[in-house]
């Protein structure tokens, strides 16, 4: 017996450096769960970067390697999930210009992320096609895998919202309408449209709240992170600076790890056990916040050090994370390289010379 097709999902990262545990529980760890069970595709998308930050493409190659190097630090593994440069598969700018045909300007202007995006980043100047036209790349991305599902963040399900339409209009414009085999055994209509594109759903990644060094999310620009490869001795130099409960100020002040920061992290990463000792000893003022710091960071590290040990074979030896995506992205090719011939029959741009008596007329005549 054969098992049922794999539902088929994916998702990218813009490469912009090192990831820090915001990124591991935001959309990593997901990822890694996701590959067991899915036909996993995982795309560091480079041209994406290029869209906010084309005027100093420097770092992009580094930021690719790094990004790549936590994602198998992390726990992605090649033999389950493909993992690929976009950059690599051309085929995503070729389908990104087809669609662009039939996008109207007002869809892409409406996106939430364009004019909060624009205003954040207010140093770049964002007033540039490729800005704008973001989450159609992103569309391309998606439809060109005819993925079924994408596991993204909140901020991103405007993207996904926005695929679906473009899928939608896309379908209505160029379907075949195709003969059901069968109809009589199977009971469906004699005929109906055959769709290139399925509408991919948004898999929300549950957000746990995974503050920063400050108590704000964490997050690159705020400086508050610690990073996937940040060495013990660093997690807890940054733990013991990391802010508290505000109402705790002495040793004998009674806390509540409710509203500590700290607190939040030993709910993501600590053991019932250790949770137990923190909010007993935290509200009966029976422990300090540097033990409690301490049992914190003991967690961190004991998620960070399988982490770093993987990582350290790969960037001992670059090349073996090059292969994996050369491989990759060899594999992406083959899928995209199918779709894309789906995609130009429908829109008219198949002009193979079967059937086409005319066009095989004026080239003879030369
Ligand atoms: N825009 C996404 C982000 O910033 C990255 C991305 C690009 C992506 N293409 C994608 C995510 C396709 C999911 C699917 O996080
Ligand atoms: Fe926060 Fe722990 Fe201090 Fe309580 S004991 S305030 S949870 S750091």
């Amino acid at each position: 017996m054969t098992n049922p097709p794999k539902k088929r999902v994916l998702s990218g990262m813009r490469p912009t450096g090192k990831l820090h545990l915001g990124n591991y529980v935001g959309a990593l760890e997901n990822w890694v769960r996701m590959q067991e069970q899915y036909e996993c595709f995982f795309v560091i998308v480079d041209w994406h970067a290029l869209t906010t930050d084309y005027a100093d493409p420097s770092h992009l190659k580094e930021n690719v390697i790094d990004v790549m190097l936590d994602w198998l630090a992390a726990g992605l593994d090649p033999e389950k999930c493909v993992l690929f440069i976009q950059s690599h598969v051309p085929a995503h700018a070729e389908l990104h210009l087809l669609l662009s045909m039939i996008t109207p300007l007002g869809w892409l202007e409406r996106v939430p992320t364009y004019k909060e995006q624009k205003e954040n980043l207010k140093e770049k100047d964002l007033n540039t096609y490729g800005f704008l036209g973001y989450p159609l790349l992103q569309a391309a991305d998606i439809l060109i895998y005819k993925a079924d599902v994408v596991p993204v963040g909140e901020d991103q399900v405007a993207h996904v919202e926005l695929t679906r339409e473009i899928a939608r209009r896309f379908n209505q414009f160029y379907h075949r309408v195709v003969r059901t085999p069968n109809p009589t055994v199977t009971g469906l209509p004699m005929s109906g449209p055959h769709l290139v594109f399925p509408e991919p759903a948004a898999l929300l990644t549950p957000a746990a709240k995974l503050p920063g060094t400050d108590g704000r999310k964490m997050s690159k620009s705020y400086g508050n992170t610690i990073m996937l490869t940040d060495p013990e001795p660093v997690v807890r130099q940054k733990l013991k600076t990391m802010v508290t409960d505000p109402a705790r100020v002495r040793r004998s002040d009674k806390g509540n790890p409710d509203v500590c920061p700290v607190g939040d992290l030993h709910k993501i990463f600590s053991s019932k056990e250790t949770m137990a000792k923190v909010y007993e000893g935290c509200r009966s003022a029976g422990i300090g916040c540097i033990e409690c710091k301490s049992w914190a960071a003991d967690a961190l590290v004991k998620i960070l050090n399988p982490m770093q040990e993987r990582r350290k074979k790969y960037a001992d030896n670059p090349r073996l994370a090059w292969d994996i995506l050369e491989a990759g992205s060899a594999r992406a090719r083959e899928v995209t390289d199918a779709t894309m011939d789906e995609v130009r029959k429908a829109m008219g741009l198949d002009y193979s010379l079967e059937d086409d008596s005319k066009g095989r007329a004026k080239d003879s005549t030369k």
